[in-house]
This record gives C-alpha cells, structure tokens and sequence, in this order.
C-alpha cells in the first residue's frame, strides 16, 4: 500500500549520533542542568545571564556537528514523496534544516520546529522572531522593540509549543505516523500517536529501543538511527 499523508516526529535520538546530547540518558542535558533552572520562564526571569550562557554553548555546539544518515534519510524521502509529508521535530538543532538545504523537497513537504529553534531570538516585547546565529547577552538589546530583549526562541517548559492547531490537522489527516528517536516522556508530542491511531494511521516507533509508549504503535523498529531510518524508508513505497 502507497501511503499520500505522512507525519513524522523526531526527537533528540535522531541527532545523538552527530554527537548532539540527548536529555534523558544517563549523560543527557538533563543530568547536567537543572531543568527549572535553563528550561523554563522562571528561570529566565531569575537568572537570564545562567539562561543565556546554556543556549549559546548549544549554539556554539552546532558548528561542530552535521547531519547524520538518519537527516539525510527523510531529505532524500522528503523530495520524492509525492503526497503531503508533515515533519514534526521536537529538536532546536538545525540539522534537519541543513539536510533539507542540501537535498531540497518536493512541494507538499513542511519541516515545523515545535520547540523553537536555536538559531532564532525572540523579541521579549514584539515578540518578533529572528534568525540569530551567535551569542546572546542577558540584556541583549532588541532591533524590534526599544524596550525589548532579545530571547531564545525556544519554548520552555510550560511554554504552548508552536504551530500546534497546523500539527493537528496533520495529524488527523495522515495515514502514516512514525515518531524517532523520542522517549515519549513530554506532551503534547507524546500524544500524536494517539491522535494518529484515532485517525486511522498506521504508526510506527524507530528507536534505539522500545519505549513505554511501544504499545501505543502498530510497529516497533529498533536500532541506531543511522541504520534503521535509512532501512525503514529505504524500504517504503512512495
Ligand atoms: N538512535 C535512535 N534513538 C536513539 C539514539 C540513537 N542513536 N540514541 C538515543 N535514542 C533514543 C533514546 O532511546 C530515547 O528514547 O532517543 C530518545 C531520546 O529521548 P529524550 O532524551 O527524552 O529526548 P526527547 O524525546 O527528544 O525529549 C523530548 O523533552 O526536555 C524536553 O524539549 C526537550 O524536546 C525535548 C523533549
């Protein structure tokens, strides 16, 4: 059966193997950083210098890194897909970016950053978006606003993740979801399957290994992304 509306949501597995860190393995960003500290609105508040220094030694981080098999995998699908092709990724590495720059799609693909995107800043007052490539101070002054920061343009932890009314939609209209290289342990990412089955898609989990949420697909495929993205689409009829 050739699929016509795919959906796939990756997460920090799919870059673990560029040497970007995941946040929940024992040597994860979470082990490191307190969570509330670097990751949420009150933290910022308290401490926007401590803020700051976090997302610009990841945004430092992203010179030495490159797509990996995986990235290039669902460009390589991405421009022969002949339907609608939603990807979804919950990572703000811009290596789905540069895969995709290197091997362009076809007309129905859409790549959505639904937990920001650390290459932009954010207006604290505009809220205007902009690309942003270098560092950011605490007090970084906003082209946008005379008042304003400038701010990651990340969402943090109780923070409504971006474009989700255009997700949902998706959602509902696809017949093939696959999440990769997630956990499952954040929504509202970790409930698409479930809107996917309820839609009537086939679903399907790639990832290192089984997660909790396994029984909640048609599909495991377990492996090293690297090996099994490529070997999955590889295989699927477009
Ligand atoms: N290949 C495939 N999967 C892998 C690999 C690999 N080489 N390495 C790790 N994984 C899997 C792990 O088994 C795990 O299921 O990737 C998943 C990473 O899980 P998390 O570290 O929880 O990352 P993620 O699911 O992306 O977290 C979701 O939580 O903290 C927030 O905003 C943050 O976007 C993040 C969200």
């Amino acid at each position: 059966m050739a699929f016509r509306s795919l959906v796939i949501l990756t997460g920090a597995g799919i870059s673990a193997e560029s040497g970007v860190p995941t946040f929940r393995a024992s040597d994860g960003l979470w082990c490191g950083h307190r969570v509330e500290a670097v990751a949420t609105p009150e933290g910022y508040a308290a401490d926007p210098a401590l803020v700051q220094d976090f997302y610009n030694q990841r945004r430092r981080q992203l010179a030495e890194v490159q797509p990996n098999a995986a990235h290039r995998a669902l460009a390589n699908l991405a421009a022969r897909w002949k339907g609608d092709f939603l990807l979804v990724t919950q990572n703000v590495d811009d290596l789905h970016d540069r895969a995709h720059r290197d091997t362009p799609p076809a007309s129905g693909f859409e790549l959505i950053h639904m937990h920001g995107d650390l290459l932009k800043a954010r207006c604290t007052r505009s809220g205007v978006v902009s690309d942003w490539s270098g560092d950011m101070a605490a007090d970084q002054a906003s082209p946008h606003h005379p008042q304003g920061v400038m701010r990651p343009h990340i969402v943090w932890f109780g923070e409504m993740p971006l474009a989700m009314e255009r997700i949902e939609r998706a959602l509902w209209d696809c017949d093939l979801f696959v999440a990769i290289g997630t956990s499952g342990a954040v929504y509202p990412a970790a409930g698409f399957v479930q809107t996917a089955n309820a839609a009537g898609a086939r679903t399907v989990e790639i990832n290192l290994e089984p997660t909790a949420g396994r029984h909640l697909f048609d599909e495991g495929v377990y492996g090293p992304a690297t090996q099994a993205v490529p070997a999955f689409f590889g295989a699927l009829k477009t």
